[in-house]
């Protein structure tokens, strides 16, 4: 007897068949964009390895996010590069510090136009470029970062942030930063939680970016997560969520897919990934030599890192993506 063929291509004929039957959309509001904001220049200085993003100065900053808002962007990851880097980080807390003037500014602007996320690590600030301040054999010092991150925390509360982003992988981050938060006043500031974050030579073009580079060709295998491990990854998770995480983030996204289902089929708050720079540039390099045709690459990119159950996607595409939505 012969065996039935089903026939699959019948709910694929017409594209509003396909439409019709899709189980997973791509849609702006589930996007983050990136920004950097650096301390002391004149104007906006594109991103060699990042092409199409720039260092801005706080003006076309909060231009650049009025322009995201329009587009129907709802949120926004900041990132600061200050003049002047010492061994703790400091300007990470000053007051005055480039983060903290470009979150006010951003508050003024946006109102609550856009969720205001800020991304909360020392390595932007530190001279040696880790995550943390340093041991005296070198490592870094799990429990002194911690309260640095809180005096971080606070003051990007302050300056009107909606969300911190922790993403320095030290062991009691979100405990510590929730605390402090708390007694401080600043309960309604939620937390996103970099929970998942692996070692990874993705970053490299952020490193540029943030003006980041780590003191004697170290890495951070010490105390981001190692690609070889998945079970790790549920455990981190399962703290950060223990200790208060709002949201919990996987990072970086594409090679990384089994771990955000894994993830996202086992906690009850909303799950990130970052689409990390090394993923968009290796799209954009690709493109520019005409080998594949990027604005399909960075959707179909997207939409796996959504079929893959995550809510929201922090991505350098976020503006183009936008545009091409509802250009
Ligand atoms: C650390 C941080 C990094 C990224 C986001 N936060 C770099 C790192 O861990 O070295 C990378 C983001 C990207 O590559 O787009 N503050």
């Amino acid at each position: 007897m012969r065996v039935p063929v089903r026939r699959m291509r019948r709910l694929r004929s017409t594209a509003a068949m396909r439409r019709m039957v899709a189980d997973t959309t791509l849609s702006v509001d589930d996007l983050v964009a990136p920004l950097f904001v650096r301390e002391g220049i004149e104007r906006a200085a594109e991103i060699p390895s990042i092409p199409g993003h720039f260092q801005h100065t706080v003006g076309s900053l909060v231009a650049e996010a009025e322009r995201l808002a329009g587009l129907g962007v709802p949120a926004l990851v900041l990132f600061g590069v200050p003049e002047v880097k010492d061994p703790e980080g400091s300007r990470a807390w000053d007051a005055a510090g480039i983060v903290q003037v470009a979150l006010a500014e951003l508050r003024q602007a946006l109102g609550n136009r856009m969720v205001v996320i800020a991304d909360l690590c020392l390595d932007e600030f530190t001279s040696h470029g880790h995550c943390g301040v340093l041991a005296r054999d070198g490592s870094v010092d799990n429990d002194s970062t911690l309260e640095l991150y809180q005096r971080v925390a606070v003051s990007q509360a302050v300056a009107g942030a909606d969300v911190v982003a922790p993403s320095g992988m030290m062991d009691g981050q979100v405990a510590a930063i929730r605390e402090a938060l708390d007694s401080a006043g600043h309960s309604e500031v939620a937390i996103l939680a970099y929970a998942a974050k692996y070692a990874s030579a993705l970053y490299g073009p952020f490193r540029d970016a943030a003006d980041v580079t780590i003191a004697g060709g170290g890495d951070r295998c010490g105390y981001q997560m190692d690609p070889r491990s998945r079970r790790q990854a549920l455990a981190e998770v399962g703290l950060d969520v223990a200790e208060g995480a709002d949201m919990v983030m996987v990072k970086p996204a594409l090679a990384y897919l089994d771990i955000v289902a894994a993830v996202s089929s086992a906690v009850d708050v909303p799950v990130a990934a970052y689409h990390v720079s090394g993923e968009y540039s290796m799209i954009k390099a690709a493109a520019e030599r005409g080998w594949i045709d990027g604005a399909a690459v960075g959707i179909e990119h997207l939409t796996a890192i959504k079929r893959a159950g995550a809510d929201l996607v922090l991505t350098y595409l976020a503006g183009e993506v936008a545009e091409a939505i509802h250009g």
